[in-house]
């Protein structure tokens, strides 16, 4: 049987309707991971769970093991990765707040971060082909959920991955616009490589939470970014639940 892993991000450090199972504390060679393995029962599938930011969102973008996390999530087995991030809207298609987005493409603005497992230790240098980040079978299984769930879905999108913790000036949004990003988060990357790496089929469910920085006049509060990440969140659990049966 295929194994099943989802990253939950902002918003995600639960999955409530997961029926839990046990938990496991995985090392890795690259230390530890943000949390304990959750194991747990999804839609009638075995899943495993890993918060991203830590069981009680405590670990920063910037600071997140993504080494870590790939690696003890592909030693559990999980061939397949659900990744959750919440993000802003910047192109005019997906400034609408709750929006559901499966990105297609990565521009990595992020800096910094351990961002690969080949590193001097090992004797011959890989480049893996990173043309498409997503893994398309699993992108299609997505919008297919999506779509029969009648839930608002865009089915492409590029992802602009940013450093954080703070959000971006008007004018990097505006550079990331003409960049072609049309959403941004700062968890995109560099998770999504790593996946590739190590070879795992790696899809991301993005939540537009706001508008980016400049799209709108006033800011949207942070108490607002909250409401949206808590209603959003029902939409994305509604989603896996629907997208765990359809993969085979
Ligand atoms: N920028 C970066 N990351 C984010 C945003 C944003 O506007 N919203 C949610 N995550």
């Amino acid at each position: 049987m295929t194994g099943i892993a989802i990253i939950g991000g902002s918003g995600l450090t639960q999955l409530r309707n997961l029926e839990i199972v046990r938990r496991e504390v995985v090392r890795t060679p690259y230390g530890e991971p943000s949390a304990p393995m959750v194991y747990g029962r999804l839609s009638g599938r075995e899943v495993v769970f890993l918060p991203r930011h830590g069981p009680g969102h405590t670990i920063p973008p910037h600071e997140v093991n993504y080494r870590a996390n790939i690696w003890a999530l592909k030693q559990t087995g999980a061939e397949r990765v659900i990744a959750v991030n919440a993000v802003g809207g910047i192109s005019s298609d997906y400034l609408e707040s709750m929006v559901l987005v499966i990105p297609d493409q990565i521009i990595d603005y992020t800096w910094g971060r351990a961002h690969t497992f080949f590193g001097s230790e090992q004797k011959k240098v890989t480049h893996v082909d990173f043309s498409f980040p997503y893994c398309e079978a699993l992108r299609g299984i997505l919008i297919d959920a999506a779509t029969r769930s009648k839930l608002p879905v865009r089915d492409r999108g590029c992802y602009g991955a940013t450093q954080g913790p703070r959000f971006e000036t008007a004018a990097e949004i505006q550079r990331m616009e003409r960049d072609g990003a049309d959403i941004v988060g700062m968890t995109g990357m560099p998770e999504a490589g790593l996946a590739r790496e190590v070879d795992l089929c790696y899809a991301c469910v993005a939540l537009v939470v706001n508008p980016a920085a400049g799209k709108v006049e006033k800011p949207i509060s942070l108490r607002e970014i909250e409401a949206n990440l808590e209603s959003g969140m029902a939409r994305v659990r509604q989603l896996l639940e629907q997208t765990i049966p359809l993969i085979s």
